[in-house]
C-alpha cells in the first residue's frame, strides 16, 4: 500500500494525473466513480483537463460504488445525479456509459445481481476511486461487513447517517436508511485502489486503513490485501499515522516515471 501525504490540491491532481495517464493508455478503461466529498477536487481537476487539454471520456466506461435506495429519480442526492453533476455531465460521457446499481427497482437483489454481471461484463474496473467513511466504510460497507460481499443491500449505521444529513439540509431524518453498495469482495476485484481522504476526522479512519488489524469492525483494511492500493491524505487525515516519516521518505525518493 502506498501512502502519500500532501495538501489536498495535490492529491487531486496526482489522482486525475493517474486517471488521464490511464484513460491515455487505455481509451476504453472502466472507472470506478465515488461520490461524497472526498472525489470532488479530482472531478474538477478532470472537468479541467477535458475542457482544455483535450481529455476525453467517449470511450470509457463508468460504475459507481453505491446508491441510496429509494430516493426519487429526479432527487438531487441520488448518487446517479450526484455523478452526473459532479463529472458526467461535465465531460463528453453519454448518460449510458456510467451505471450505478439501481436503487429504485422493485427486485433490489435481481438489481445488484445485474450489477455484478454489468461490471465483469465491462471487464472489470481499471481504476477505482474511494473515499472513506469516519466509521471506516468504502462505498456502504458499514462495520460488520463481509470482508468478501458482493453488490447488496446495506443498512446505513446512525453515524453514516448524520455523516450524510449535510447533503440533506442537516436533517438526518431525510437520509435514507438502505442503500445498494458494490461489496468489498468487489471492489477489492479492481486492478488499481486510489482513495482520498482529508481532514481530521477521517483520522482514526486512515490509521486503521493503514496500520490496523485486518477486520470487518473497520471495512476498509481489507485494502491492505490489495496489491495495488494507493492511499492520497492530507496532513490532517495522516496525523494519526504512526509511520507517516518513513511514508513521507518513501514517496519523497520515488521515480517520478513510476507514477501512482
Ligand atoms: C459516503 C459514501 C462513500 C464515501 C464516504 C465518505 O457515505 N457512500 O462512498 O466515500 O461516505 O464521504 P465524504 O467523502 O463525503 O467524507
Amino acid at each position: 500500500m502506498e501512502v502519500v501525504i500532501a495538501p489536498a490540491q495535490e492529491l487531486a491532481v496526482l489522482a486525475a494525473e493517474a486517471i488521464e495517464a490511464l484513460l491515455r493508455r487505455r481509451p476504453q478503461a472502466v472507472l470506478g466513480l465515488a461520490t461524497g466529498s472526498s472525489p470532488s477536487q479530482v472531478y474538477d481537476e478532470l472537468a479541467r483537463r477535458h475542457a482544455e487539454g483535450g481529455l476525453s471520456f467517449a470511450r470509457a466506461r463508468g460504475f459507481m460504488l453505491d446508491e441510496y435506495v429509494g430516493l426519487a429519480a429526479d432527487h438531487p442526492e441520488r448518487y446517479r445525479n450526484v455523478i452526473a453533476a459532479d463529472i458526467a455531465e461535465r465531460v463528453d460521457w453519454q448518460a449510458d456509459q456510467v451505471q450505478g446499481p439501481d436503487g429504485l427497482a422493485s427486485d433490489l437483489s435481481a438489481a445488484c445481481a445485474a450489477y455484478e454481471r454489468a461490471i465483469a461484463d465491462a471487464g472489470g474496473v481499471d481504476l477505482q476511486l474511494l473515499g472513506i467513511g469516519t466509521d471506516g466504510h468504502i462505498a456502504f460497507n458499514e462495520p460488520g461487513s463481509s470482508l468478501a460481499s458482493r453488490t447488496r443491500i446495506k443498512t446505513l449505521t446512525t453515524q453514516t447517517r448524520v455523516d450524510n444529513a449535510r447533503f440533506f439540509d442537516g436533517d438526518v431524518e431525510q437520509v435514507p436508511t438502505h442503500c445498494l453498495t458494490q461489496g468489498l469482495g468487489t471492489i477489492m476485484e479492481a486492478r488499481h485502489l486510489v482513495l482520498l481522504a482529508t481532514g481530521r476526522h477521517k483520522a482514526e479512519a486512515v490509521h486503521q486503513l493503514v496500520e490496523g488489524p485486518v477486520s470487518a469492525l473497520w471495512p476498509a483494511t481489507v485494502m491492505q490485501f490489495h496489491p495495488h492500493a494507493t492511499v492520497l491524505v492530507d496532513e490532517a487525515a495522516a496525523s494519526r499515522l504512526q509511520l507517516a516519516s518513513y511514508y513521507r521518505q518513501t514517496y519523497d525518493s520515488k521515480p517520478a516515471w513510476q507514477g501512482l
